[in-house]
């Protein structure tokens, strides 16, 4: 059938001044929802057929459009013009809990000011739906995507929150978990229940067999924890497939009555404001024996579907892609020109390069991060960050740590969980016991790079250039930087989660801390630690919103000749960025045309540029020339 008359269905439940500018975007990405859904599709819609199912898909569509507020038609007008909006170098992100740096969403409201001063322009809030009763691992297991959970308010309160911080300039972003549901989500009662229709939204098998082949070529995402990629649930008889927890139930996207419920999930959650979503898990959306079933190019299709609804109903909302993969399979997330996928996508190789090179003091892992991670497609970009609620995940590096990379990652690892004889770390090998394997590592980054360890100033210091040098490299390298909530504050682990039975096998717990009133007192005082961090961070923060050259888009190119203790960057034509990972003094020879240059962010013993630039132990160089 020709996609006009699709475009109708749509259009038709629009009231009129909605149409033409939706009839305009739909000319521009409906035709490639219509392409998408139905090579994914096609087949799998049943006795009524797939366009009986496609045009009730639009219909639906075109009521959730309908449904969204002046202001967020609004909103969608300007974005739609300026696609580009997210790369300003003005960008800056801040993810945390709502209990722990708010207790419930009108807390989170009354710190608005504080992230103002920060410079925050987007906020992650982790899960505060609904989630599972009982344990359900940091609100990633969710019961209703209707409901706020009821700890943290109510959906008015949502309503309200989205409001405020828009008009402060900050987007809420949301996480959006499309791998699985919690085993007490209503799609989980019912096929307990014995409902064929809601069993077929999960992938669910009478017997082992496949699950045995399946596991062949499966990896673990917890294989302490979770161990194995299936659980036996009696109440259906049958193994459901569980990626992550036993309770998280991974859906079956090849149905595409998951597909239609997760998109007005989605469209319905935006209409609350929320105006951009952590597409979590992503790789492993589409399932194929044979395979580690991540990264499948149906996964990648199902991305690109969502976005073009998105785009259809929804532009002034981003994307944002969780996919904890290596370095060679990320762009892939973020699409083409032809097929856009997610605005934004993790940048974890990058991250976790950052603290191997501080653990080898040599960058030879992180250049080849740089080196492998491409320009970026038009209106889009990485995601740059330091730390998160999860573990530094070591295994995304495989391939840039080279012929023995596994022994060199769990070397990091070990030096990270502190046991390395002398190292500064104190931080949680997780979910690994093979002592030749590395998984991940747990800590908040004060802790990781030396601060509570450290017993005289001088240990404090370099701890204190340590977690700046991380944060100069995600502020500069041309990313949208997210920080976590405590690390501006140089806050450390929090070891209480051991005392909690259902969090103490779970390290990562290590790394979410409450929001401590007593450092944020002291941020404005330098003279503290974590006054030095925060207002260090602020510099930085302060210098990058000066400079179009930080811009996610600017070019970046590496210098390849600087000695292996330093990652030097040129950002565009005349900015260069220098760090150095090593506890020694380091030097890079610069030619004539830096004679006049100006340093923009320079810490501790700058010896000026006189051809030979010196950079101390963990410091930077940000230098800017005529
Ligand atoms: C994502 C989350 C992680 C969670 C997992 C399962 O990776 O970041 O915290 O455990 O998904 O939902």
């Amino acid at each position: 059938m020709a996609f006009d008359v699709f475009a109708d269905r749509l259009l038709a439940v629009l009231p009129e001044p909605l149409r033409a500018p939706a009839a305009q975007r739909l000319a521009a990405s409906g035709p490639v929802l219509h392409r998408l859904l139905t090579g994914l599709y096609g087949g799998r819609c049943g006795a009524a057929g797939f366009d009986a199912w496609f045009g009730g898909l639009m219909a639906d569509l075109g009521r959730l459009h309908a449904q969204r507020s002046p202001a967020l038609h609004a909103l969608d007008a300007e974005r739609a013009a300026n696609p580009d909006w997210f790369l300003d170098q003005r960008m800056l992100g801040y993810c945390t809990y709502v209990q722990k740096f708010g207790g419930d969403l009108a807390g989170v409201a009354r710190r608005i000011p504080y992230l103002q001063e920060l410079g925050v322009t987007y906020l992650h809030l982790l899960p505060f739906l609904r989630p599972r009763a009982g344990e359900n691992d940091g609100g990633f297991a969710v019961t209703s995507f209707d409901e706020v959970d009821p700890a943290l308010g109510s959906n008015a309160d949502l309503e309200a929150l989205t409001a405020q911080l828009r008009g402060a300039g900050v987007s809420l972003c949301s996480d959006l978990i499309l791998n699985h549901v919690a085993d007490d989500h209503a799609w989980a009662l019912a096929a307990k229940a014995g409902d064929a229709a809601a069993r077929a939204r999960f992938h669910v098998f009478p017997d082992r067999e496949l699950p045995d082949r399946h596991e062949r070529t499966l990896g673990q995402v917890f294989p302490q924890v979770a161990p194995g990629n299936f659980t036996y649930v009696d109440a259906v008889q049958g193994w459901v497939w569980t990626t992550f927890y036993p309770y998280q139930w991974d859906l079956n996207w090849s149905n595409p009555d998951v597909f239609a419920e997760m998109a007005a999930v989605m469209l319905r959650l935006a209409n609350r404001g929320i105006e951009a979503f952590r597409l979590d898990s992503t790789a492993f959306l589409w399932k194929r024996e044979g395979t580690n079933s991540m990264n499948q190019p149906e996964a990648h299709q199902l991305l690109q579907a969502l976005r073009a609804i998105v785009d259809i109903v929804a532009p002034g909302v981003l994307l944002k892609a969780e996919a904890i993969v290596p370095t060679r399979e990320l762009p892939a997330y973020l699409g083409s020109a032809e097929a856009p996928e997610c605005h934004i996508a993790y940048h974890s190789s990058l991250m976790a390069a950052g603290w191997v090179a501080l653990a080898e003091q040599d960058t030879e892992v992180l250049r080849a991060v740089v080196r492998n991670t491409p320009p970026l497609p038009r209106a889009a970009t990485w995601l740059s960050y330091v730390r998160c609620h999860d573990d530094i995940g070591w295994n995304v590096l495989r391939a840039e740590a080279g012929e023995d990379s596994a022994a060199r990652l769990s070397s990091a690892s070990r030096f990270f969980a502190g046991v390395t004889p002398g190292s500064y770390a104190r931080g949680a090998i997780f979910q690994s016991t093979d002592p030749n394997a590395a998984h991940g590592s747990n800590g908040m980054a004060a802790s990781l790079t030396g601060l509570q360890t450290a017993s005289t100033d001088e240990a404090r210091a370099l701890a204190l250039r340590r977690m700046l040098l991380l944060h100069g490299v995600a502020l500069s390298f041309g990313a949208l930087p997210v920080l976590y909530m405590g690390d501006e504050l140089a806050m450390l682990n929090d070891e209480s989660y051991l005392a909690r039975p259902e969090h103490a096998m779970d390290s990562r717990w290590l790394h979410r801390p409450v929001f401590d009133e007593a450092r944020w007192a002291h941020r404005h005082d330098a003279g503290t630690t974590e006054g030095a961090m925060y207002e260090g961070l602020a510099q930085l923060i302060r210098v990058r919103r000066a400079h179009d050259a930080l811009a996610a888009g600017a070019p970046r190119t590496l210098l390849a000749d600087a000695p292996a203790g330093l990652l030097a960057l040129m950002r565009g034509e005349r900015l260069l960025t220098v760090f150095n990972f090593s506890d020694a003094p380091q030097q890079l020879a610069l030619d004539g045309a830096w004679r006049d240059c100006a340093a923009i962010e320079q810490r501790a013993d700058a010896t000026g540029v006189q051809g030979v630039l010196t950079i101390a132990p963990y410091a930077m160089h940000w230098l800017v020339r005529a």
